[in-house]
């Protein structure tokens, strides 16, 4: 086993992780030392995928937009399960960092006189999304990437694989990783640690989501007895393309699509007159799965899922071209449609984790004890649950998110380090992570009988027939069942390649353990909320109770037992009103 010594360890590479290491590196004047580990190159980090854009009020004079109508839209969005305290924080400091990405080199759409432009999306009253393309998620991490790579006090350990985070009373001691190149053991001591692996999509099958998408450091933190919020709420993306669940961004109805079933009716108009195609996504994604269910999809010939139309072929052939040319291109390439010709096949899909590991509105990851924050520990991005997004998130902000809580962390991290003393008993930390060391070669050695790909396809069937858009009682029973027995047999587990190079066999069985856990925790928290609220759709249970649940889920893991909890959620100006779109 390596040691390797840090001030800090951020683990992930995405927008979240390289945010955070760009401001922990300039506000410690390049002096602390920072290592970023990833399991992928930093450049194949999932949030390269991202494509409509990121929200912020840029121009309030020129467009009549106001950081209190970018915070209520987000509120009411999120049907008033976000923390309103983290709402203000977002919506006030939104703009700062699209500007920040402007000046460090991303090529934002820009308008006739020079401004960057915003676009249009899902319940957001006001154009605010600015965006490059239909790949601005490229272009950021382009930008935060070569950034980073110039700041010399951040070394990025790429395909460095995490196996579990190390804590003493309460306070952030290392982490270990495989390195996949060789399978060297490491262990990363430091006093301080980033989380910001993203989220968990990948334990449904149809996602809009890369399949690295499954949520290790969410896991890590849960089996580190840190807690998890709100998991029951998972984001479904209304328009992934027909078979492969690729995303057709929401900004090609922000550019002015329309949705449409077999009869081709713009069946919004019955479920959000107001604002149509633009309604919030879990709104849509009920929408389209209510058509389908009343007979008004179509069935895809090979895979026989069923969807409704994505319709484009009104637009003009330059506007897809200078807007949405990575949609078309993908759409050509993957099922021969050109969308300039012919509607797309589109149905909804896992897109996104609004809960995930329980932060405050610093981004410090909470301890055992509700009121205090773990020593030396925080989460960013779609991995940390601030909550912004309650149980709904609307598009374009998770950017955003991404981007004001990476500085918010990144910030705070030198003044940690200085205050935070000599750190814990390193001998100590060495012979924890001997341990870990062993439960690894322990499964890579295992004669079980398992494969563990069997049992991903399991899970997934299991969320995709089971955790979809509409829950019954009785199906999310059916899936803690079989949620709990695939946890069994998981003990039982054979990795068939035993070698040091690239192991992706190993990596693969360890990702499927951590979707296990986590789809535990989401179908226990999704049984446990009788209600209906945001992406959370109970048949039985079809209202909003803010008696019984205006209330956040805390999951925690207490041996092997799993612990749910509530606690409050924020509310600051906007009391809870029915919410019409
Ligand atoms: O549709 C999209 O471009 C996705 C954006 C988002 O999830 O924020």
């Amino acid at each position: 086993m390596e040691v390797l010594d840090y001030d800090a360890v951020i683990l992930g590479s995405g927008l979240g992780g390289l945010t955070t290491a760009i401001h922990a590196s300039l506000k410690g004047k390049k002096k602390i030392r920072i290592a970023v580990v990833t399991k992928l190159h930093a450049m194949r980090s999932h949030s390269v995928s991202a494509e409509g854009g990121i929200s912020g009020v840029l121009y309030p004079d020129a467009t009549n937009d106001t950081v209190e109508l970018h915070a209520y839209d987000t509120v009411k969005g999120s049907d008033f399960l976000a923390d309103q305290d983290a709402v203000e924080i977002l919506a006030n400091s939104a703009a700062d960092e699209i500007r920040f990405y402007d000046h460090i080199g991303v090529s934002w759409n820009r308008t006739d006189d020079g401004r960057i432009q915003q676009r249009p999306f899902g319940g957001m009253t006001i154009p605010r999304t600015a965006f490059a393309a239909d790949k601005t998620g490229f272009f950021m991490m382009r930008a935060l990437y070569d950034e980073v790579v110039g700041l010399g006090n951040v070394d990025i350990f790429h395909e460095h694989f995490a196996t579990s985070i190390l804590m003493d009373g309460g306070k952030f001691e290392g982490l270990t990783a495989i390195n996949l190149a060789n399978r060297q053991f490491k262990l990363f001591r430091a006093k301080a640690c980033v989380i910001a692996t993203g989220g968990c999509s990948r334990v449904y099958g149809f996602t809009t989501t890369a399949h690295s998408s499954t949520g290790d450091g969410i896991a890590l933190a849960y089996r580190a007895g840190l807690p998890l919020k709100d998991m029951e709420f998972v984001q479904f993306h209304p328009t992934a393309l027909v078979p492969s669940g690729i995303l057709i961004t929401e900004a090609a109805r922000g550019e002015g699509g329309y949705l449409r079933n077999n009869r081709g009716e713009r069946f919004m108009e019955k479920y959000a007159k107001s604002k149509m195609e633009l309604a919030p996504r879990d709104i849509v994604s009920r929408a389209i799965v209510t058509e389908i269910r009343e007979g008004r999809g179509y069935t895809h010939k090979e895979s026989g899922m069923a969807y409704v139309h994505l319709d484009l072929t009104h637009l003009d052939a330059r506007l897809l071209d200078e807007r949405l040319p990575m949609i078309r291109e993908l759409s050509i390439k993957s099922i021969n449609v050109d969308p300039h010709d012919e509607p797309l096949p589109i149905r909804p899909a896992a897109h996104f984790t609004m809960g995930g590991i329980h932060v405050n509105t610093a981004g410090q990851i909470m301890a055992e004890d509700e009121g205090k924050p773990a020593a030396g520990m925080w989460a960013v991005g779609e991995c940390g649950c601030v909550s912004v997004h309650g149980s709904n998130r609307l598009g374009s902000n998770s950017l955003s998110q991404c981007s004001v809580w990476g500085r918010l962390a990144g910030n705070a991290i030198p003044d940690y380090i200085a205050s935070a003393g000599s750190g814990s008993d390193g001998a100590a930390t060495v012979s924890r992570a001997e341990k870990e060391e062993a439960r690894i070669n322990a499964l890579l050695e295992s004669s079980g009988n398992v494969n563990p790909y069997e049992l991903q396809g399991s899970l997934q069937k299991t969320m995709d027939d089971l955790v979809y858009v509409y829950r019954k009682t009785d199906e999310l029973l059916k899936a803690r069942q079989a949620v709990m027995e695939l946890k069994k047999q998981y003990g039982g587990i054979y990795v068939t390649d035993k070698g040091n190079e690239f192991n992706s066999n190993l990596r693969d069985a360890l990702e499927i353990g951590n979707l296990i856990d986590l789809a535990g925790v989401i179908v226990e928290g999704a049984i446990q909320r009788k209600e209906s609220r945001g992406a959370h759709a109970m048949v039985e249970y079809p209202k909003r109770d803010d008696e019984n649940y205006l209330k956040h889920t805390i999951a925690r893991r207490k041996g092997d037992e799993m612990v749910l909890s509530y606690i409050p959620v924020t509310i600051t100006k906007w009391k809870p009103v029915e919410r019409v779109y």
